[in-house]
């Protein structure tokens, strides 16, 4: 039984200059995906859950799913995180739940409430050992209705800001915006991280752990197929993969992803349904769907530099 939360798992992802991937877990099949590539390759895992994921499943339908991934895996770290909790009370009922890490995403509100908030969920969390990770700046995305990102200097945190943030919240890791956006459509022109920003930021807290969301490549292969088989996906653009490397070795500890596993389970139903249209049994498009996504995770692994890495992380 290898529950943990985040704490070993960014200690060394920082000291050795990689990412641990958090993956977004809605269904089985998504998370056998996941935990096959994960297993294969022995890394450090983060699964989360985030408020649409409850609605649809119920968060007792995913519990179980991921207790299952957890006692089938002892040698593997598993970290279980809700993704972009909303105010105080969806961070305790996660915290209750058993979770061991949560997110209070409070960077809508004035920096004071944001500060007041994280603060909130900090000092009920960590009585029970449980993680916390806080937002600063506009990530932009779906969730905050902006979609693709056109100039990179409005979606980015202040690096003069989260000093201050960090030691008032008593936060355990820093979303900063740094140019992403949540799904697939990130950039408007050209895919731009503010790497400028994220050093400046990294040398203001060193030695704590930086969380980037909206980390999905929108990987071609997969809007591709999409787009081959009825689907109409025009423009859709993801961070390049080099470039999440390189944040993976700039503190960014923790790296999200959820529109490529949906990229990828979309792409390959898409061409089961083209190629064969009388299918109607749900396994043998599923199926290729699960495979997809564990290759793609497979090579994420790889990506964030954290293959390997169980070890050092329990
Ligand atoms: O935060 C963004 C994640 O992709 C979760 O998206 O709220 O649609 O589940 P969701
Ligand atoms: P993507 O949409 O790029 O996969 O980002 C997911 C995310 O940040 C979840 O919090
Ligand atoms: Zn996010």
């Amino acid at each position: 039984m290898a529950l943990v939360n985040t704490k070993k798992m960014f200690e060394m992802a920082y000291k050795n200059g990689y990412a641990v991937g958090a993956f977004n877990v809605n269904n089985m099949e998504i998370t056998q995906g996941i935990i096959k590539a994960v297993a294969e390759k022995k890394a450090p895992l983060i699964l989360q859950v985030s408020r649409g994921a409850r609605a649809y499943a119920s968060i007792s339908y995913l519990k179980a799913i991921i207790n299952v991934v957890i006692e089938e895996n002892p040698d593997i770290p598993i970290a279980i995180n809700l993704d972009h909790g909303d105010n105080f009370e969806t961070c305790k009922q996660f915290v209750d739940d058993g979770f061991t890490s949560v997110m209070i995403d409070a960077s809508k509100q004035p920096f004071e409430e944001n500060i007041e908030v994280t603060k909130k969920v900090v000092e009920y969390a960590h009585s029970r050992d449980v993680v916390v990770e806080a937002e600063l700046g506009q990530l932009g995305g779906i969730e905050e209705d902006v979609v693709g990102v056109d100039d990179v200097s409005k979606h980015v945190a202040d690096p003069n800001q989260v000093v201050e943030f960090v030691e008032k919240s008593g936060c355990d890791s820093l979303a900063v915006a740094c140019g992403t956006s949540h799904g697939a459509y990130k950039f408007k022109t050209e895919p731009k991280l503010a790497f400028d920003v994220i050093q400046e930021i990294e040398e203001k807290l060193p030695g704590f752990p930086l969380v980037m969301h909206g980390s999905s490549s929108v990987l071609s292969e997969f809007v591709d197929l999409i787009n081959k088989y009825g689907g109409d996906m025009p423009n859709a653009m993801g961070v390049p993969e080099e470039a999440v490397s390189k944040a993976a070795k700039m503190g960014m500890c923790k790296v999200n992803i959820d529109t490529d596993l949906r990229l990828a389970l979309t792409a390959k139903i898409r061409q089961v349904f083209a190629e064969k249209p009388g299918e109607f049994d749900p396994r043998k498009y599923l199926g290729p769907g699960r495979e997809a996504i564990q290759e793609m995770v497979s090579h994420k692994l790889d990506v964030l530099g954290c293959a390997g890495k169980a070890a050092e992380c329990m």
